[in-house]
């Protein structure tokens, strides 16, 4: 089962993603996150990135596109992956199909903006194991606190009021058009994000033909 989740920032593809590894056993591929880290280790890849991260653009395609190539290479993604914010660009998805790299079905989340701006507004993160909250819809047990590893949580650099304008923009204009690319090759399915996360998750099993 090799899946991409495509859908606007803030959507709930993190989300979502994180409950599919729980259940199927088969590992997340976050192009947001593996970017994150090269940041953190201060890696040339991870130097050069940080400013298009910063300003809420697009990372250019070739960097990111051997980065995923890497990732899918390895041995846990044999039985299968998800796909989390890659690909993000007709370029990036051409260069999957050119790679040999089959995906199954396209699972495209939709919400309207002022849904997503909600959201993101309201999205905190673990820094030391990942997990996502929200400060209404998904509150750790304890604030500012991750449940699962006791850390603090933190608002990510690209969740400013003016960040999050333009990377909504960005996706309009760059992502959104992959839509239509995977309609046309018929592997695309749109569900609606505006439910329950358990909800949206039971139709996300429906759409991978997994319920
Ligand atoms: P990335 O990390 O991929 O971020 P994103 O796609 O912009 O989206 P988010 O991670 O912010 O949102 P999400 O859809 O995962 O939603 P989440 O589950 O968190 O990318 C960051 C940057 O890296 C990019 O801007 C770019 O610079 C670069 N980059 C990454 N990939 C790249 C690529 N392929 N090419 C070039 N550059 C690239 O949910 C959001 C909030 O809503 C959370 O608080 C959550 O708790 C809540 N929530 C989720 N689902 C629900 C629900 N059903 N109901 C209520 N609340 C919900």
């Amino acid at each position: 089962m090799n899946v991409i989740l495509l859908g606007p920032p803030g959507v709930g593809k993190g989300t979502a993603a994180k409950r599919m590894v729980e259940v199927y056993g088969v590992p997340q591929i976050s192009t947001g996150d593996l970017l994150r880290e090269a940041v953190k280790n201060k890696t040339d890849l991870g130097l050069k990135a940080k400013k298009y991260m910063d300003a809420g653009e697009l990372v250019p395609d070739d960097l990111v596109i051997g980065l995923l190539k890497e990732r899918v290479a390895k041995e846990d993604c044999r039985k299968g992956f998800i796909l989390d914010g890659f690909p993000r660009t007709i370029p990036q998805a051409e260069s999957l199909d050119a790679s040999g790299i089959r995906i199954d079905v396209v699972v495209n989340l939709h919400a309207d903006e002022s849904v997503i701006i909600e959201r993101l507004s309201g999205r905190r993160d673990c820094p030391k194991c990942g997990a996502i909250y929200h400060v209404k819809n998904k509150p750790p047990k304890k604030a500012g606190i991750c449940d699962a590893c006791q850390s603090e949580l933190i608002t990510r650099d690209d969740q400013k009021e003016e960040v999050i304008q333009n990377r909504l923009q960005v996706y309009r204009k760059q992502t959104e058009p992959l839509i239509r690319y995977y309609e046309r090759k018929g592997i695309q399915k749109t569900i609606n994000a505006v439910q329950t996360i358990e909800n949206v998750f039971a139709d996300i099993q429906k759409a991978i033909g997994q319920a």
